[in-house]
C-alpha cells in the first residue's frame, strides 16, 4: 500500500492508474479509523479496482471552539486497518498542503446546510465541502463512498456533486453500530465510561423510530428526547425532516430522516434512521 503526503503525487498515482484502465474509489476521512469506515473501504471494493483513503482532519470544518485539536490522531494503526482491507493507497496531506495560507476560495451549499447541524456548526459544512472538492479535484475518483452516519453531509455532498458537475458515482453505506447500539464514531474515544452508559440513550431513542407508524413518530420523538436528558445527556437537536430536503415532513413526505445531536459531557454524538411510510 502506498502512502502519498502531496496532492501532486496522489494525482499522478490515480492517472496512472486510470491509464492503466482502473476504476478509482475515494474514501475520504479524517482517521481514527474505526469499524464503520473499514465498511466504506470494503464497500468502495466492490465498486472500483483501486481505492484511495484520504486521511486529514480538515481544520476548516471544525468552529473556533470546537475539537481540532485534541481530535484523534492514529496514523499507525489507520495504515495498517488500511492495508489490512485492500485499500491501494493512503493520501495523508499536511495542512500546509492543502490550504494555502491566504486561501479564499469556498465551497458552500446554501439550502441543505442551513438545518441540523449546519445551524449549531455554522463554519462545518462550508468546511466539508470544500475539502471533498478539493480531494476530488486531487484524487480524480471515478466513485467516493460516505457513511450514512453522517447523513446531512452524504446529502450535501450528492447535491454538490450535481450542482458542480462532479461526474462522480457517491454512494452512502449504513450506518454501522457498536455492541451496545451505539454508532461507531472516531469521537466516541472521549467518552468516560459513565458517558457511553448514558449516550446509549441516544441509540436507543433513535432505533425506537424505526418500522414506526407516522401516527406515532411526534410522541416517539418526545418520549426519547425525555430518556435522553433523564440519561444525562444535553440535546441539541432531535429533528425528524424529509429525507431530501430536511424541511419539515408535510403530508406528501413518505420517507424521514430522524436525526439527533446529543452532547455527553463535552462530546458531541450524532444519530439518525430513515423512516419510510407505506
Ligand atoms: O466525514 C468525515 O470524516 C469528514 O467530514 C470528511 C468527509 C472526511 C471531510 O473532512
Amino acid at each position: 500500500m502506498k502512502i502519498f503526503t502531496t496532492p501532486a503525487e496522489v494525482s499522478a498515482f490515480s492517472r496512472q492508474c486510470r491509464r492503466e484502465g482502473n476504476r478509482i474509489a475515494l474514501v475520504p476521512t479524517m482517521g481514527c479509523l474505526h469499524d464503520g469506515h473499514f465498511s466504506l473501504i470494503d464497500i468502495a471494493k466492490k465498486h472500483a479496482d483501486v481505492v484511495i483513503v484520504s486521511i486529514f482532519v480538515n481544520p476548516t470544518q471544525f468552529g473556533p471552539n470546537e475539537d481540532l485539536a485534541k481530535y484523534p490522531r492514529t496514523f499507525e494503526a489507520d495504515c495498517r486497518g488500511c492495508e489490512a482491507h485492500g485499500a491501494a493507497a493512503i493520501f495523508a496531506p499536511a495542512p500546509e498542503s492543502m490550504y494555502h495560507p491566504d486561501s479564499s476560495v469556498w465551497v458552500v451549499e446554501e439550502a441543505l446546510a442551513n438545518h441540523l447541524c449546519g445551524l449549531s456548526r455554522p463554519v462545518h459544512f462550508r468546511g466539508v465541502c470544500t475539502v471533498v472538492a478539493k480531494l476530488f479535484n486531487i484524487a480524480l475518483p471515478d466513485v467516493a463512498v460516505f457513511g450514512q452516519k453522517d447523513a446531512q453531509q452524504a446529502l450535501i455532498i450528492r447535491r454538490m456533486v450535481r450542482d458542480l458537475n462532479y461526474g462522480i458515482e457517491i454512494i452512502t453505506a449504513p450506518l454501522i453500530r457498536d455492541s451496545d447500539n451505539v454508532a461507531l464514531s472516531s469521537r466516541n474515544k472521549y467518552l468516560s465510561a459513565e458517558e457511553r452508559i448514558s449516550a446509549r440513550s441516544l441509540s436507543r431513542a433513535i432505533l425506537a423510530l424505526e418500522e414506526c407508524p407516522l401516527e406515532e413518530i411526534a410522541a416517539r420523538v418526545e418520549a426519547g428526547k425525555k430518556e435522553i436528558i433523564a440519561a444525562g445527556g444535553k440535546i441539541d437537536y432531535f429533528e425528524i425532516v424529509d429525507t431530501d430536503t430536511l424541511e419539515p415532513p408535510t403530508a406528501e413526505t413518505r420517507e424521514i430522516l430522524a436525526a439527533a445531536a446529543v452532547y455527553y459531557g463535552s462530546t458531541r454524538l450524532i444519530d439518525n434512521t430513515i423512516v419510510r411510510f407505506k
